[in-house]
């Protein structure tokens, strides 16, 4: 039984890493380069393009690079993934900070060259870009490479060994040690989106409403993603119970916050309906005559936005 509980642990351990993995060293004279969120404009990012290029990564295995908000990162063989769509930003010279846009998590290879999707910005999310033939880019990490061993060899020492971002044929990330520069699996298409990612891109969880029929033909529209949670902490009171946040119009016409909302208030309760003549001739206008397009589309008057608090 013993043995067998032994076999299982050993099974679960990380295999070990042929060479050594490496952190690299700081740059001499130079104290520890303080964290910085490489998602943020302007500052130091100013001068290296500032704003992040939005891309997909197309892998020569024919996978996109995804990144999960579980952590994961993987490859889809699908054109359109909302987690393959990617912010890449320029943190220094040759280096870039990959996030997802939906996952709002980085690309990061840990010190075992294992890919994962880390919440928050760290050296391990920064990689090398270099540009190979036909378009195709390498992304090695910063931090961890394999190092050549000095001790006692006979041989002569191996070259330093850069660990790549690779997606295999199977759409799994490959070990860094693993990888090779020349591998298919560590080469990478920086592909701009297209109109399919376009309508992703804008589109959220915050655009999510669970739909309720009420009495009278009334629905009410409330936030999938936001809600009032009761507190727990400290209670003498019986606990409160969970309040969603709805739709609401008042009375002068405005939208109320969704935590002072009720399901039972007027305010909340929409019938939806068909649309009549006027309407059907509004919509056939707007496909017809520019610039009734127009004055629909055009954006607020500077006191219009300065109300709205803008
Ligand atoms: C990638 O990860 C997602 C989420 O965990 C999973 O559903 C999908 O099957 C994975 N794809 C591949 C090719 O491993």
């Amino acid at each position: 039984m013993v043995v067998i509980w032994i076999l299982f642990l050993a099974l679960l351990r990380e295999p070990p890493c042929p060479g050594r993995a490496a952190a690299v060293p700081e740059p001499p004279g130079g104290a520890p380069r303080a964290r910085r969120d490489a998602g943020g404009r302007g500052g130091v990012y100013e001068h290296l393009g500032g704003a992040p290029r939005r891309r997909k990564l197309y892998c020569a295995t024919k996978y996109h690079l995804q990144i999960h908000p579980s952590g994961r990162i993987n490859g889809t063989l699908e054109k359109n993934s909302a987690f393959s769509i990617l912010e890449i930003t320029a943190v220094d010279v040759g280096i870039v900070a990959i996030k997802g846009l939906f996952s709002g998590r980085y690309l990061a290879m840990n010190k075992r060259g294992r890919l994962y999707a880390s919440e928050s910005y760290n050296s391990e999310c920064e990689f090398v870009e270099r540009i190979h033939e036909l378009g195709y880019n390498t992304y090695a990490s910063r931090l961890y490479r394999t190092v050549p061993s000095r001790a006692g060899t006979k041989r002569k020492a191996s070259a330093e060994r850069l660990w790549y971002v690779s997606i295999n044929g199977k759409g799994r990330p490959r070990r860094g040690f693993k990888t090779r520069r020349t591998q298919k699996s560590s080469l990478f298409l920086p592909r701009v989106l297209d109109n399919k990612d376009h309508e992703m891109e804008s589109y959220n969880s915050e655009c999510e409403f669970v739909e309720r029929i009420h009495e009278l033909g009334y629905n009410t529209y409330a936030s999938r993603l936001y809600r009032t949670v009761p507190s727990r902490a400290g209670t003498k009171r019986k606990a409160s119970a969970e309040r969603l946040w709805y739709v609401s119009i008042n009375g002068k016409g405005r939208p109320r916050r969704g935590f002072k909302t009720r399901r039972t208030q007027k305010s909340s309760l929409f019938l939806p309906r068909v649309l009549d003549n006027k309407d059907h001739e509004m919509v056939r206008l707007f496909h017809s005559s520019a610039r009734f397009r127009e004055s629909l589309l055009r954006a607020p008057s500077k006191n219009q936005r300065r109300r709205r608090g803008h």
